[in-house]
Parts: structure tokens; sequence; C-alpha cells
């Protein structure tokens, strides 16, 4: 018999993935570049299910049934082509690639349009849920044509991970959808830790707190609307202890976190669609500065306050930070979905904004509770501008937001860094101003380079000759 689909590339995620489909019944080709890879696969899991071994490329193609299927789990970047460029010739009209690393969209648009030209189908597959989750139930957002999620659908719904017996997987547009859907997902992933992690931070210097007390905290916001993964494996690390000197685990780690890139590229490509996501911008900002040893150490003598609240002004403060995680949180999904929005928009996809919230609710890394909430308000109103003008979240910001305000004021009194929560409350109350100073900023472009303005009582263009204190001439 042949296989049903085929996997290329067995490091963890690709091997977990290849059990994941065999476990479900599937018959899997398996291929690595380096074959040891693949016995030791063949040797250890066969229990599970069915696997083709296959030595070469040619011989992996052989044992696939047509159309064939390919999952590639190799490096994104030069690595993805060289795998493509090897199978390419190798392949016949209407057989499915399906890159399953985490591709730069860009390059997923550009590989899509290559293979359709030569007959074949090419599908760049968002995969969330890190090893754990491709072995028992990623999150998948398949990009490309539709008639290749038709035949292929089907399997990657029976693998992935299921809420309210709801497959987390669904189409999510043409050529590079999947993969940009994917990249915003690792942007908001990037804003929820660094929320989670001021949160930490706030009641660790703001109340005195030991991180197994925060831990206990964390869990019980947990157990409400903050339910979420993040949040679980947040209160897991705190109240590990570092087994070599009994310190908590958290006290003993460098603090320099690190990334791979998906961040950045997510604001690279806000910055591109000119869509604020000032939290995700944040994220990969306090990232890159807790990097820099060299500037904090020169910075460290700086002078600023120190101090912990105290009695009667503690009390409350843990459920004042609980309040302004929520409603920031609310603001970084806000942002994220209206980058997913404006990307559709530049790059002609149909995303159901709706059913990517609910593809998010299992699997993933940003899995939450409150993604139900997401799916509700695009399913009463498709076109929804932003996310924050949806009735259940409207009245959320408006219940949190003098917790919020409280501390964002506490942080910078206390000198914590709240860079999210001050970012997000920044954004919140930029969008609700009636006026913004950015008519002084046209001011003072149009002194210097003439740069021109609109105006509130007039339509048109206009200049203002600022050397002669002239009227304001209309440009044409
Ligand atoms: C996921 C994750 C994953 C990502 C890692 C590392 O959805 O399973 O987003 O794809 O690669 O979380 O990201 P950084 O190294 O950039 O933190």
């Amino acid at each position: 018999a042949k296989a049903e689909i085929g996997v290329s590339g067995l490091a963890t995620m690709g091997r977990n993935l290849a059990r994941n489909l065999a476990r479900h019944g599937h018959v899997v080709a398996v291929h690595n570049r380096s074959a040891q890879r693949m016995r030791d696969l063949v040797e250890h899991f066969s229990d599970e299910g069915t696997f083709i071994g296959a030595e070469s490329a040619q011989e992996f193609v052989d044992a696939l049934e047509r159309p064939r299927r390919i999952v590639l789990m190799v490096p994104a970047g030069a690595a993805t082509d060289a795998v493509i460029d090897e199978f390419v010739p190798l392949l016949e009209q209407g057989d499915v690639v399906i890159d399953a690393g985490n591709a730069h969209f860009l390059d997923t648009r550009r590989r899509e349009k290559a293979l359709s030209e030569k007959g074949l189908n090419f599908v760049g597959m968002g995969v969330s849920g890190g090893e754990e989750g491709a072995l028992n139930g990623p999150s998948i957002m398949p990009g490309g044509p539709k008639e290749a999620y038709d035949a292929l659908g089907p399997l990657l719904e029976d693998i992935s991970a299921k809420v309210d017996g709801e497959p987390c997987c669904t189409h999510i547009g043409a050529d590079g959808a999947g993969h940009f859907v994917k990249m915003v997902h690792n942007g908001i992933e990037y804003a929820d830790m660094q929320l989670i992690a001021e949160a930490y931070d706030l009641l660790r210097k703001g109340l005195g707190m030991e991180p197994s007390a925060i831990a206990d905290t964390f869990r019980q916001w947990n157990s409400g609307r903050l339910d979420s993964y993040l949040m679980e494996i947040s209160s897991e690390v705190l109240d590990h202890v570092d087994a070599d000197t009994g310190q908590p685990f958290v006290d003993v780690v460098a603090d320099e976190a690190e990334q791979k890139g998906t961040g950045r590229w997510t604001v690279q490509g806000a910055l591109e669609l000119g869509v604020p996501v000032t939290g995700i911008g944040e994220a990969v900002f306090a990232r890159s500065l807790s990097g820099h040893r060299d500037l904090r150490e020169a910075a460290r003598g700086l002078p600023g306050p120190a101090g912990v609240l105290e009695g009667a002004g503690a009390e409350g403060f843990a459920e004042d930070i609980e309040q302004a995680l929520y409603a920031s949180k609310i603001v970084a999904y806000a942002q994220g979905f209206n980058q997913i929005q404006a990307g559709a928009e530049e790059y002609d996809w149909t995303i159901d904004l709706g059913a990517v919230a609910s593809i998010w609710r299992g699997g993933c890394i940003i899995r939450a509770r409150f993604l139900d909430e997401i799916t509700a308000a695009y399913r009463r109103d498709p076109a929804l501008p932003t996310l924050l003008t949806d009735t259940s979240f409207s009245e959320a910001l408006a219940g949190a937001q003098d917790a919020w305000r409280r501390v964002v004021a506490v942080a910078a009194q206390l000198a914590i860094p709240a860079p999210g929560f001050s970012t997000a409350l920044a954004y919140y109350d930029a969008l609700r101003a009636s006026r913004l100073p950015a008519a002084l900023i046209q001011g003072q472009r149009d002194f210097f380079g003439a740069h021109t303005y609109r105006r509130t009582d007039r339509e048109g263009t206009f200049h203002t000759r600022w050397a002669e204190e002239g009227r304001p001439q209309e440009e044409r």
C-alpha cells in the first residue's frame, strides 16, 4: 500500500507531526536528509502506526499515493528552498507540497507562485503548539489554493486540536495567508508573554510578593477570564525551584529574553501596512532591551525612586493588576486582528477573523478562553473596525479602566517598567480622543517643509506662508 501523506524533515516538530498522523491511522511516508533520523523514527514508533521509511527523495515520492501530499518541516529560509528544489523535479501535476515551517509569508507567496506555474499546489501552513502540540493536536493555519485544501483539509482537521468538537484548523486564504496569520499569532504571543511578565514584575516589586505567591495569584486569575495556556505555564515556571541552588528558578535565569524572529517580522509587516501594533512592538523591543547588557550596565547608576506599596496603599493592587492585564490583553489582540484585516486587504485574501480566533482556542500557544469572545464579536459584525468597540470588550475596558490607570501610574511612581500596560492604555486613550496633537505635527511639517495640511472646516490641501504671516493658501 502507498502512503496517504509524507513528512520530510524529522527533527522534533516533523517527527511529532508524522507520529500524530500515524496515530490517527494514516499511513505516513517519512524522509530526512540524513537517513538515520528516519530509521530511528521507524524503529522507535512503529507500534503507533504505519510508517514507510524512505532513504532518498525518489523513494519518498514513489511511496506516496497521488496526488501526493508532502509536508516539509525544515528550517525557514534557504533550507526550505533547497528541499523544494530537490522535490519539484520528482513531482507531477496536482501534487501538493506543504511547508509547515515558520516561513515568512512573502517567501510563501513567491514559492506558491513558482510551484503553481509548474502545475503543483503549494500550501504554506502555520502550525502552533510546539512539540507537544505537533504530537497531540496543534492549531493549524493552512493557506494556499482552495482545491489543495479540499484534498488536504480532512487529514489536517483529523490531527488538529479539538475544542467543543470543532477542529482547530481551517483554510485561511490564498498563498501566504496561512503563514501571515501564524506570524501575527506569534506577534500576539510576544505581547501576551510581555504583559504577563509585567504583571509578575508589578506583583513582585510593587507588592514584594515571592514567586510562589505570584504563582498562586496567577492560578487564581487563570480560573477566570484570564484563563489561558500562557497564564497556566507562567504559574508553573514561577513555582519551579532550581534544583542546583534551591532558589526560585526565575531568580537564577539570566534576564535576557531571546527571539527567533517571528515577532520582529510581525512588527516589520505592521510598519509596512501602517497598522499600529504597539503592544507587539513594545514586546519585541522589551526583549531586545533586555538583551543589551552593555546599555543596561552603563545605565544602572541612573537615579530613580524605589519602594513598595504598603498598608492601605497596597490594598486591592493585585486585583488592579488583573484588570490592567485583561484590558491590555484586549488591546494587544485588537491590534493583531487589525493587522490581519489590513494584510487581507493588501494581499487580496478573504480571511474570516472569527474563524481565526476560533482555531486559536486549542492547540496553539495563545490558546485562551477569551478567544471565544473574539469569535462572537466578529460573528456579530464581521466588519468590526476594532475589537475595542464590540460591546463585550468595550464594557470590559470601561470596567477595568480606573484600575488600569492606577497600575500605569503606580508603575511609573515605583519605577517598574510596564511598557506593555502603558502602551495599551495610550492606544485606548488615543483612539478615544476627539483631538490628537497630530494637528501640531502637521503644522510643524508645513512650517519646515511646506508639506501642506488639510483643514477641519473645508476641503482641500493648504499651505501657510509662515514667513509672511499670510493667510492659508490652498494648494492644487
Ligand atoms: C508556536 C510558537 C513557535 C515559536 C516559538 C519561539 O506557535 O508554537 O509560536 O512557533 O517558534 O514560540 O518563538 P521565539 O523564539 O521567537 O520566542
